[in-house]
């Protein structure tokens, strides 16, 4: 190379570095990446949903553009989803939804299901002290389900927070007509029925609404759920509390009675929803606000974000086996903490304070070594002061005005107990499964729980749902975001969120990214298919780490971001699923 070849050549590194384009080409793990291997957001001006289905998420903006605000879109969503897609959205179960206003006010409602008054510690053990499986258990039939929170729920968020424009029947409106005159069933909805039709063929009432009496509905196929239009019709007419008092009510108790279910005309009437007090952190001077009990969502999280506050993760890198080892080990010691300090804190005493404290999270990282992993053996539960099937399902809405909605609700397993209320159309919950129905004994997700989550006649069982906002430093909402996914929701959620902050990934890319999930017991972490290079694995393996690979992805997060600069709306929803953001 001559000098004047050598030259041109060094000016032009010189003008590559200076360029526009430079900070995109930083090199080594901990740099920033701008464009991933993802799809962009979706992008609007005005309003966003984010959910797991399409239809539903164009009920929301249809809300909003009639001039309904971000509650009365989550509410109509929320009704819309228990039609279209039945594995999680519902009438018969419950969930949390997390408001922020745009004045900054934010609040989180609690509808989570109530067990019947008749359920007592040992209600899903037989004579030998055993846990009851199948029918009488905790997780398919009569005896499964809590009393549903999702009517009261939306009751409660419309009333105090929704726009006053929109009616309540204007609201269940979209999901009546769903109902009534049918949708075509997608090819995934189509799938999922079919996944589940052993279980679901249990129940001839379900048999015949959710597999077409054993014909399956096709992709494409128009389906009608006639009885689930006529509850919505009455819901209408005579609001929320006909489902708790009202003919639902009755037809309700009266299947549960016929079938030896727990639930009565009595605890439909006595189920309350209430608001409570979201729990709150920084991380790295970004605040984050989430679900407290009795969700174990929110004082998880934080936990487990105060822990990693403390580990440069930016220069780790997003994929590099340091961050899986150090997010690991902060969620082996949460998790630990979560089986033995959590359950309904209107029922037993649970240390939220003591848990979520940044000195508290100190103590726990000088127990981590970032040679060698802990064993969930030697890991118990700190002492601080003072949920195979996920088919939860999360959704976000921001309106025009700025007020968000981050909601996630659900029947527990995909499609709850599998039982339809005989003339209602309504899917049960089998919720009382996320109780403890035997301290000490791993539940569907394999979660050890403690005594403060044991049944108990009112309580609530504990959740891991865990809908989120984080705001930027100057106090304004960043994005907000939340899954389905029982225990791996809160590190699905973690995860999302470190993506954000600490690699600089926009929300879609942070949806998208591989994720890992540790809950101390079994002591491994799973990761999803093609979610982790074998060199990551080793290095892992290296560390003392038991690795699985889990059959099927982790989670479906759907969240929504305010781009800086524009307050675009920037929808993710998650690429492992169906979903589909719908924006104006
Ligand atoms: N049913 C899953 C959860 O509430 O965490």
């Amino acid at each position: 190379m001559n000098a004047r070849q050598t030259f041109f050549r060094l000016l032009l590194v010189l003008l590559f570095f200076v360029s526009p384009a430079a900070p995109l080409l930083k090199v080594g793990p901990g740099a920033g990446v701008a464009r991933a291997a993802s799809r962009t957001p979706a992008r609007a001006r005005r309003g966003m949903v984010a959910s797991t289905d399409r239809t539903a998420s164009r009920v929301g903006v249809d809300v909003m553009k009639r001039g309904g605000n971000a509650v009365d879109a989550a509410i109509a969503v929320a009704f819309a989803l228990a039609v279209t897609y039945p594995a999680a959205g519902n009438l018969g179960g419950g969930g949390f939804m997390m408001i922020r206003l745009r004045d900054g006010r934010t609040t989180a409602i609690d509808y989570r299901e109530m067990a019947p008054a008749a359920a007592h510690r040992d209600v899903y053990l037989d004579e030998r002290g055993e846990l009851k499986k199948g029918e009488g258990g905790s997780l398919v039939g009569y005896r499964a389900s809590g009393v549903p929170g999702t009517v009261a729920g939306m009751e409660l968020a419309l009333k105090k927070y929704g726009s006053g424009k929109l009616s309540w029947a204007q609201l269940v409106e979209p999901a009546r007509r769903l109902a009534a005159e049918g949708f075509p069933v997608s090819y995934g909805l189509a799938r999922s029925l079919r996944a589940n039709a052993k279980d679901l063929g249990l129940y001839p009432e379900t048999k015949r609404i959710h597999l077409n009496g054993g014909r399956f509905y096709e992709e494409g196929q128009v389906w009608r759920q006639p009885e689930l239009a006529a509850t919505f019709t009455r819901m209408q007419r005579l609001g929320a509390r006909e489902f708790y008092e009202g003919r639902t009510a009755r037809l309700i108790a009266d299947d549960m009675r016929a079938h030896g279910g727990l639930m009565t005309l009595e605890d439909l009437k006595g189920y309350v929803a209430k608001e409570r007090v979201p729990v709150r952190t920084t991380y790295r001077g970004f605040e984050v606000i989430s679900m407290p009990p009795p969700s174990s969502g929110g004082a998880v999280l934080i936990e487990m974000l105060n822990i990693l506050e403390g580990f440069d993760l930016r220069n780790m890198g997003a994929s590099a086996s340091e961050r899986y080892h150090a997010q690991t080990e902060a969620m082996r010691r949460a998790f630990a903490d979560r089986a033995e300090y959590m359950g309904d804190a209107d029922f037993v005493k649970v240390p939220v304070a003591g848990l979520i404290d940044k000195s508290y999270a100190e103590r726990l990282r000088r127990g981590i070594s970032m040679s060698r992993a802990s064993t969930s053996a030697e890991v118990k539960a700190g002492r601080p002061a003072g949920a195979e099937s996920e088919e939860t399902t999360h959704f976000t809405v921001v309106d025009a005005e700025g007020n968000c909605v981050s909601n996630t609700y659900t029947l527990n397993d995909g499609y709850g107990s599998k039982v339809v209320m005989k003339g209602t159309g309504i899917l049960m919950n089998d919720e009382m499964d996320d109780f403890a129905a035997k301290p000490g004994t791993p539940n569907m997700f394999g979660l050890i729980q403690g005594e403060r989550n044991a049944v108990a006649p009112r309580k609530r069982p504990l959740s891991a749902m865990t809908p989120t906002f984080v705001l930027r430093k100057d106090g304004t909402l960043w994005f907000a975001v939340g899954s389905p996914g029982g225990p791996t929701i809160i590190n699905t959620v973690l995860q999302v969120i470190t993506n954000v902050i600490d690699f600089d990934m926009n929300i879609q890319q942070a949806v998208d990214a591989p994720r890992i999930h540790h809950q101390w017991l079994p002591d491994e972490i799973v990761y999803e298919p093609y979610g982790m290079s074998a060199d990551t694995f080793r290095a892992l393996e290296s560390l003392g780490h038991r690795l699985t690979q889990r059959p099927r992805y982790m989670g479906d997060a759907h969240g929504i971001m305010i781009e800086e600069g524009t307050g675009v709306r920037l929808g993710a929803s998650d690429s492992r699923n169906y979903g589909e953001s719908a924006g104006y």
